[in-house]
């Protein structure tokens, strides 16, 4: 029987990897990414996936991949990840984080008979730093900055396109994400990625190792493994009962950075060096989430920020194995 075929815009990124690798053991994947921040040794090899190379912000780009294919489940991910680059570049941003939703969404509506969810990949930045915690769904809504604000008004267009036209759809927020091929190269990539990168650093020997910590490491964020992330989405796609919602997808846990440099420390029997520099203003003290509407449709977290951390480590550390053999 042949496969069914999903769309995956961004999936050379981070996230969308993950996605395309988990997605491959029963869907065709195609995947539409202009490799901004993705890459394609993100992407696995396989006769199930194809790859396009385009821009979301592009119509015609789009339109390309609804004539070529008719789609069971869409997953929006491409978009410019970074606040700091949204707030350096705002125009640019929103035709890519907004414009590039409404074309696709455009696009989909024309195949809202095929597609069985279209799923949208929307952040915890919405919420903003109104500080009642833990974030429900329900929760003050006041994004802070201009990714936040393309992610809610991108959002609210995923929503108001299901009940207009019938194209089966929901929206995700993430709360924040790490695991293996995040990139850790901008100062301002999740704190994961660039605690690993030093955690590896460190345990390499390297003596000029040092991990910034901004404030005084009381910060607490809900910290959520890509695998996790990924059965989310996945869950979204497939129930029934997600039509027209949107949930936060996150662990339900939530841990102070301090907390979490200590199980790394744990994990490499060694201490880290660390300099505690001043708070990055705009940075919000405390997020976590609510996961009760998401639990209530099926999601476990099934990974603990230990075993998480443990899991990162070990891919990174066969990483550098491979690439020293
Ligand atoms: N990583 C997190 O903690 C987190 C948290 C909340 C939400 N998100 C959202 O999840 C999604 C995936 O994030 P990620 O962490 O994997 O980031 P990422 O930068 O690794 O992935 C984004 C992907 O989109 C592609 N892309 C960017 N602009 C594009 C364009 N104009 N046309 C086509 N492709 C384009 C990039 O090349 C990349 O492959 C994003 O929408 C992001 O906003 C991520």
């Amino acid at each position: 029987m042949s496969r069914e075929t999903v769309l995956i815009t961004g999936g050379a990124g981070f996230i969308g990897g993950h996605l395309v690798e988990q997605l491959l053991k029963k869907y065709h994947v195609v995947v539409l990414d202009n490799l901004s921040t993705g890459k394609i040794s993100n992407l696995p090899s396989s006769p199930h996936l194809d790859f396009l190379f385009g821009d979301v912000s592009k119509v015609s780009d789009i339109d390309n991949a609804f004539e070529i294919y008719t789609f069971t489940y869409v997953f929006h991910l491409a978009a410019v990840a970074s606040v700091a680059a949204s707030i350096e570049k705002p125009l640019e941003t929103h035709q890519i984080n907004m414009d590039g939703t409404i074309h696709l969404l455009n696009a989909a509506k024309k195949q809202a008979d095929t597609i069985q969810k279209f799923v949208f990949a929307s952040s915890a930045a919405v919420y903003g730093s109104e500080p009642t915690l833990p974030k429900k769904e329900t929760s003050v809504i006041a994004p802070m900055t201009p990714y936040g604000i393309d992610k809610l008004a991108s959002e609210s267009y995923v929503i108001a396109y299901s009940r207009l036209f019938g194209l089966k759809a929901s929206a995700a927020r993430f709360f924040n994400v790490y695991g293996p091929r995040q990139n850790p190269d901008s100062p301002y990539s999740g704190v994961l990625s660039i605690l690993t990168s030093c955690v590896e650093r460190v345990s390499n020997g390297d003596e000029k190792a040092i991990f910034n910590i901004y404030g005084d490491g009381t910060q607490v964020r809900d910290f959520v493994y890509v695998d996790d992330i990924v059965s989310g989405l996945i869950l979204l796609a497939e129930s029934d009962e997600s039509t027209s919602e949107v949930f936060n997808i996150a662990s339900g846990e939530n841990h102070t950075l301090l907390e979490v440099i200590a199980i790394y420390e744990e994990i490499i029997h060694q201490k880290l060096p660390l300099r505690f520099e001043s708070a990055r203003s705009g940075d919000i003290h405390k997020s976590y989430a609510n996961i009760t509407k998401i639990k209530n449709i099926g999601y476990r977290s099934q990974t603990t920020l230990r075993e998480g951390l443990a899991k990162y480590h070990a891919h990174e550390t066969s990483q550098e194995v491979m690439v020293l053999i």
